[in-house]
């Protein structure tokens, strides 16, 4: 039975965008379903982000009409898509570094007091008030370059929140956010349906759309492969129209590093906090675990626990304060990236927009510029490299030399992984190893990291899901407020053992999602 059109309230009707060489959208006629939470999901590089910057205004369709409330609507800018109370939360975040999280928070929609002043008084209030409501208090004050990944994208969604909208998308919301975190959202987004707010929710991380989406929709290379209500959806149902295949999940296979030698031992390690600022930094003290040669290691933590600063440290990218690393049983001075590299040890970082791709450069030069780094340039067989992981990893490229920038946020990801590859460093450390990637290449990404490690590869990642968390490690070591919480082997880690071991312990509220459906 269709439903009622009465229900929807936006509308996007013959979408066509083209880029160069790509049809982003092939005629695609989307709906959301008043008060709904609807879920839009595919591929990467099906089209999802491009209908959503279509739908804010941020670009323009080269055909298609687009209707709210049964009306057709222009929507030529950002300005005008907010007039309609259209607001969007972008895949790659737009936090300015140089603001204050106030500022940034009314940027471009400054509050005004007797017409001239910008009204910074009662910014901070309804700043501080839309933090706390996502439940991440911060100082408004705080300088945005401070802050992590994870609290940048709160930010961010505290400025759609500050700003009230009555269709709120959300382009992966959750990507950096760990299960408290995203637990907070989710309560949020239940009080915005409750107050009549409409979302459209893009995320790859399945048991969450499961557990919230009203509506689905499955974009397939630029064309609606699938709709549907909740009631008719599963987690084939989905997997099969995005990929046209059956089960793309990763099976957790149970081969065993062997009882091998340590490669990476870290002993006694501590970080200050750079800046005496406590909601950009977590210090990280006194931690000490090994890797073992072919050993997957998973450091499993909450937003501030300490992960990124911790492999940010071994990576050479962050001074520690005491503690000694040894690799090989050597002790190696790790000051600086180059020196990291030098002792064979590389980082995918969890920020591909801050710390890892390089806009202007092709696809190609992303992928081998770390490879070419002080040595020799054998171009012909690094571009045969290239081609191989591009294959390897199902990279959605046409042609390695175009920018970066034209591939969508799951496939640059996919990138940043091939960079370091291409090194073969004998220890691989991931922050957010498949951050924005889909469910198919998700798979393909841990068979890839487990033939690696199967090869002698010592692989340490951090990870805000669980799931993953449990899908690639061998062993976890779980972080919470800088310090080592617990350590489980694989067959010990449970949901609610990671979650318990990672929560702080006293007036925490956070449960993990209730009701949420197995996989
Ligand atoms: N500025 C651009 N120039 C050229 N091609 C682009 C540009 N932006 C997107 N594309 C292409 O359009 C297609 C759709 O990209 P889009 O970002 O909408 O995918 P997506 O579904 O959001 O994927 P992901 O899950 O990886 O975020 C991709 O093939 C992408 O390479
Ligand atoms: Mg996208």
């Amino acid at each position: 039975m269709s439903e009622p059109q009465v229900d929807v309230i936006l509308e996007a009707c013959n979408m066509v965008k083209r880029y160069p060489g790509t049809i982003a959208l092939n005629d695609v006629t989307f709906r959301a379903h008043r008060n709904k939470v609807n879920v839009l999901i595919g591929e990467n590089g099906a089209g999802k982000s491009t209908l959503m910057r279509v739908l804010a205004g941020v670009e323009s369709a080269d055909q298609g009409c687009i209707y709210l409330n049964g009306s057709a609507i222009a929507v030529r800018s950002p300005l005008e898509a907010s007039t309609h109370g259209i607001a969007i939360v972008h895949q790659e975040l737009s936090v300015l570094p140089n603001l204050d999280l106030s500022e940034n928070i009314f940027a471009g929609r400054e509050l005004v007091k007797s017409g001239v002043f910008v009204d910074r008084g009662s910014q901070d209030v309804q700043s501080y008030a839309a933090l706390e409501r996502l439940r991440k208090p911060m100082p408004v004050k705080t300088q945005a370059a401070r802050l992590s990944l994870g609290a940048r994208q709160i930010v961010e969604l505290a400025r759609t929140l500050a700003h009230g909208a009555k269709v709120l998308i959300l382009d992966e919301p959750t990507s950096a956010l760990s299960m408290a975190e995203v637990d907070s959202l989710f309560r949020v987004i239940d009080e915005l349906k409750q107050s009549g707010v409409t979302i459209i929710y893009i995320s790859h991380r399945l048991h969450e759309l499961l557990h919230l989406g009203d509506h689905f929709t499955v974009l397939r290379s630029g064309r609606v492969v699938g709709e549907a209500p909740r009631a008719d959806v599963s987690r084939d149902w989905i997997v099969e129209r995005m990929s046209g295949r059956v089960n793309a999940a990763a099976d957790r296979d149970h081969i065993k590093p062997s009882k091998s030698a340590t490669v990476l031992s870290v002993e006694r390690l501590s970080l200050a906090a750079s800046s005496g600022d406590e909601a950009a930094q977590a210090p990280v003290h006194d931690v000490s675990f090994k890797v073992r040669q072919g050993e997957i290691l998973g450091v499993y933590g909450l937003l501030g626990s300490g992960r990124t600063e911790l492999v940010e440290a071994l990576a050479g990218c962050r001074k520690k304060s005491a503690g000694m690393i040894r690799l090989h049983e050597k002790i190696v001075r790790i000051e600086s990236v180059p020196d990291a590299m030098n002792a064979g040890i590389m980082l995918v970082p969890e920020d591909r927009q801050r710390d890892g791709l390089i806009p202007d450069l092709t696809i190609r030069e992303n992928m081998t510029m770390a490879a070419t780094r002080g040595l020799f340039l054998n171009r012909t067989k690094e571009t045969a490299r290239a081609k191989q992981l591009v294959k390897d990893l199902n990279i959605a490229a046409r042609n390695l030399e175009l920018p970066v920038t034209t591939l969508s946020g799951g496939n640059q990801q996919k990138v940043l992984l091939a960079r370091c590859l291409m090194c073969s460093p004998s220890v691989l450390l991931l922050d957010e190893p498949t951050r924005g990637v889909d469910v198919g290449a998700k798979a393909e990404i841990y068979r890839i990291l487990r033939h690696l490690a199967s090869q002698g590869m010592s692989i340490l990642f951090t990870s805000s899901e669980i799931e993953e968390t449990r899908a690639l490690a061998d062993r976890v070591i779980v972080l919470c407020q800088g310090g080592i919480a617990a350590e489980f082997a694989d067959s010990e880690v449970t949901d609610e053992a990671l979650f318990a071991a990672a929560s702080p312990t006293v007036g925490t509220t956070a449960t993990p999602l209730s009701g949420m459906p197995a996989l």
